[in-house]
């Protein structure tokens, strides 16, 4: 299970059925890929359930914001932060992501005619991105130094959320000290934005902006400092690993399909030629959303979502006590059999309007479901958008011979030892 959390709850469903006890000492887990019953604890029933333990690591470096809140402080929260992601700010915020995506195909033109690691550069453009659309006026410099500091806290606490065991070694031998230095860093920098904000008479179109104006229902007052830090930190921390992975796997299958690379093409220069996509453009590029949606059905950023019961309860005759954890595997449900036809292979037009609408529900589930459904999930769709629309206009791909690529399942599901391609 260490070796590979993955393979390891996979291969268990295969022998255990769909839904199954984990024999984990200490707790009782239960593991599930039912589409219903995944619907009832994430939605249904949701009430009677928590964050699961393996959130309270994250606090770490997120804090109290939305992805680790619970309970009335989370649905306070949900509801300032909604109106961010409605159309009208997220007109603004695809502004500000065609800018920065221009910017790094740019820089990336420099490095046609050579090798590069696709899930690497990935990440620096998510990265970019999400730091233009939460602090679009800060300087290099500080971008740089969130940027370093928070990739450094995140390795720490992958670590850890792998291996519990490592808290020990790392009070010994320094990478806690480490860890404490990076979120002062990161704490400083964020800090230091907000302040700068609260002082300028400008307004910018960013989420911190957004996050900064936007007022409690029941109080009308804004949030405090630590908070606006919290959810700035738990933006980018969830924000731009996932897009990131979601564009490297999905290149990394179109690397093999060059038919569909073709039908895309097709349709980009249908829609917008040699243009990038402006925010109109967006839903016209169903092709490419089909494309997105099985690349993240097959290798989904967020492989599995946990929740602890708040109390007891029961789905279809399977007992849930107080404080079991309920194990959605999201990676699970969208490989099997009876749910996708030729599971494994890589096919959009299962996403086709229709056919989706057909889907049983939960079956699908890449930004979770429910209230605590992804609130990025309509900005990650229009960011993955337009940044294989601009990579396909201009490049071709193509995957370097006899290398390994394996999955590795951290907090998201990443290319343990990177994709290399030829850029060209
Ligand atoms: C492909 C990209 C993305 C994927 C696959 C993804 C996936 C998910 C999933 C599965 C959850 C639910 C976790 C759970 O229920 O335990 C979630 C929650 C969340 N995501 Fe995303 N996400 C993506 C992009 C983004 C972006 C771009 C942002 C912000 C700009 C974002 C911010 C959040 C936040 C704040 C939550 C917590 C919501 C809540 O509990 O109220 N995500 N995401």
């Amino acid at each position: 299970m260490g070796k590979n959390i993955l393979t390891h709850f996979y291969g268990q469903e295969q022998k255990l059925g769909t839904t199954y006890e984990n024999p984990v000492p200490f707790m009782r887990i239960i593991s599930t890929s039912e589409p219903d019953f995944m619907r009832h604890v994430l939605q249904q029933n949701h009430r009677n359930y928590k964050k699961g333990k393996s959130y309270d690591v994250l606090k770490l470096v997120l804090g109290n914001g939305l992805v680790t809140s619970n309970g009335k402080f989370w649905q306070k929260q949900r509801r300032l932060a909604q109106p961010a992601f409605h159309k009208k700010n997220l007109e603004d915020l695809f502004n500000v992501m065609g800018a920065t995506a221009s910017e790094y195909f740019e820089e990336l033109e420099t490095k046609r005619g050579t090798e590069i690691d696709i899930a690497r550069e990935m990440m620096a453009v998510t990265a970019k991105i999400a730091l233009k659309s939460l602090f679009s006026d800060n300087t290099e410099e500080d971008l740089n130094a969130v940027y370093n500091s928070m990739t450094a806290v995140q390795r720490y606490v992958s670590d850890l959320l792998n291996n519990p065991l490592l808290r020990i070694p790392f009070s010994i031998n320094g990478r806690k000290k480490q860890f404490k230095k990076d979120m002062g860093v990161l704490n400083e920098v964020v800090l230091k934005a907000i302040a700068n904000r609260r002082k300028s008479k400008e307004k910018h179109p960013d989420l911190l902006q957004m996050m900064m104006d936007a007022t409690y229902e029941d109080s009308n007052e804004q949030m405090n400092d630590q908070q606006l830090m919290d959810e700035m930190i738990t933006m980018f921390s969830a924000g731009h690993e996932t897009s990131a992975n979601a564009l490297a796997w999905t290149i990394h299958l179109l690397a093999k399909h060059p038919e569909i690379v073709a039908k895309m093409r097709a349709e980009i220069q249908a829609v917008v030629g040699d243009n990038l996509p402006g925010f109109q453009n967006i839903r016209q590029l169903a092709y490419i959303r089909q494309v997105i949606d099985e690349g993240m059905r097959l290798y989904p950023p967020v492989w599995g979502i946990s929740r602890t019961a708040l109390g007891d309860d029961e789905y279809r005759g399977v007992k849930i006590k107080k404080d079991d954890v309920v194990f959605c595997l999201i990676y699970n449900a969208h490989h099997r059999e009876d749910l996708y036809e030729n599971a494994k292979e890589f096919n959009p037009d299962r996403f086709t309007t229709e056919k989706v609408k057909a889907m049983p529900k939960m079956s699908y589930l890449p930004f979770g479901g429910g209230p605590r459904l992804c609130i990025g999930n309509m900005f990650a769709l229009m960011e993955m958008q337009l940044i294989l629309v601009g990579l396909l206009q201009r490049f071709d791909f193509e995957l370097v011979k006899g290398q390994n690529i394996d999955m590795e399942a951290l907090v998201t599901l990443r290319p343990r030892y990177g994709i290399k391609m030829n850029l060209k």
